[in-house]
């Protein structure tokens, strides 16, 4: 597995020990969001004689070791993040979404992998409304979701020239605990726990496709064996579309703190106002559907972050800063 120690690599390591599955996890440790919450996403599993922690970045780490008797290869590092993905950080994208992943693909040619699931994302589709564009087809707003595109079609081209078996799995908003510090819901929780107000890009009514981390991972468990076309391609959605305004709701009532402020920001550059995923191919091709309701799935968020606080309170070698990584 590639990005172990992130917020949905690390669900997908423990539904895979839990199955009784050998994983090797790699992962770079870089300094997008603290190094240190994704060790402690990976603190539990270390210490399981089942996981082996590779700590390298895939530009420079030798492939052909770390792929050595692995059957299949669930391919989640990448640099994530829509906003910050404009102007000379877009070749960190290149780099860590594209080169990485035409490194890895050669290399598991290479030692003869039997499947590669790549973790491609909704950012590829871009605005529904767009003219002159076949239906579906993808047409990214952001250089991140060219990125995740370009990355996908590498991995269509290796499955379909050099026989590689792939499925690629477009994630839709992902929430659940230990999520990503960038992303909404985890920005609300804190800010609510604080007594902060609400930074809302926009005017709240853009539309998520939230789907949640643990159907995620179910879905990306069953694409690592499940008998598909060549170079499937496969939306992981929930099918539930819901405005970031009623997001803020429900995490008003699950936190329980009162009615919240919200300070409007800006709308985000590569924000779509809609993302909306098709939930018929998983279900046929994977016999999967999202069965977490929002509700639940934030209910089991919120309790993390809670958690989360306890620990740093009473824990003295728990730290989130940064280390010093890359
Ligand atoms: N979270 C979502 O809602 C979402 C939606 C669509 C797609 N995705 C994709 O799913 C994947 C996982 O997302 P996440 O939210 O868990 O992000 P994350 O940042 O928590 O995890 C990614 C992990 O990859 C590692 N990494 C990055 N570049 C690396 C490299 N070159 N070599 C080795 N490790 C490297 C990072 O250190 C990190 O631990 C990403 O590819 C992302 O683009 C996520």
């Amino acid at each position: 597995m590639t990005g172990a120690a992130g917020f949905i690599g690390s669900h997908l390591c423990e539904a895979l020990l839990a199955q009784g599955v050998l994983v090797r996890g790699l992962d770079a440790f870089t300094t997008f969001y603290e190094p240190g919450r994704k060790r402690a996403n990976i603190a539990h599993l270390v210490k399981d004689p089942h996981f082996e922690l590779v700590e390298g970045d895939l530009l420079h780490a030798r492939l052909d070791a770390a792929l050595d008797g692995v059957d299949a290869v669930a391919h989640l590092a990448g640099e994530p993040g829509v906003s910050t993905s404009w102007g000379p950080s877009f070749d960190r994208y290149v780099d860590r979404n594209v080169m990485a992943t035409h490194r890895l693909l050669e290399a598991a040619v290479a030692q003869g992998v039997g499947r590669l699931v790549y973790a491609s994302s909704s950012s590829v589709y871009g605005g529904e409304a767009d003219a002159l564009r076949a239906e579906g087809e993808p047409r990214p707003y952001s250089p991140y979701g060219v990125s995740k595109l370009a990355a996908e079609a590498l991995v269509g081209a290796y499955a379909l020239s050099h026989g590689l078996s792939t499925v690629s799995l477009r994630y839709f908003s992902v929430y659940g605990p230990r999520q990503r510090p960038d992303m909404a819901a985890h920005r609300f929780i804190e800010a609510l726990l604080d007594g902060r107000p609400l930074e809302v890009y926009g005017d709240g009514s853009q539309v998520r496709d939230f789907t949640y981390v643990g159907d995620v991972v179910n879905a990306t468990v069953l694409a690592l064996s499940a008998d598909l076309p060549r170079a499937a391609v496969l939306d992981v959605a929930s099918g539930r579309p819901t405005s970031v305004g009623t997001l803020i709701g429900l995490l008003n009532e699950l936190v329980g703190a009162g009615p919240s402020a919200i300070v409007q920001c800006d709308e985000r550059l590569g924000d779509v106002p809609r993302t909306e995923g098709n939930t018929r191919t998983a279900h046929t091709h994977l016999s999967w559907s999202a069965d977490t309701s929002l509700r639940t799935g934030l209910q089991r968020q919120v309790e993390w972050h809670t958690g989360l606080r306890s620990r740093l309170a009473s824990d003295d070698d728990l730290v989130l800063m940064p280390s010093a990584g890359s």
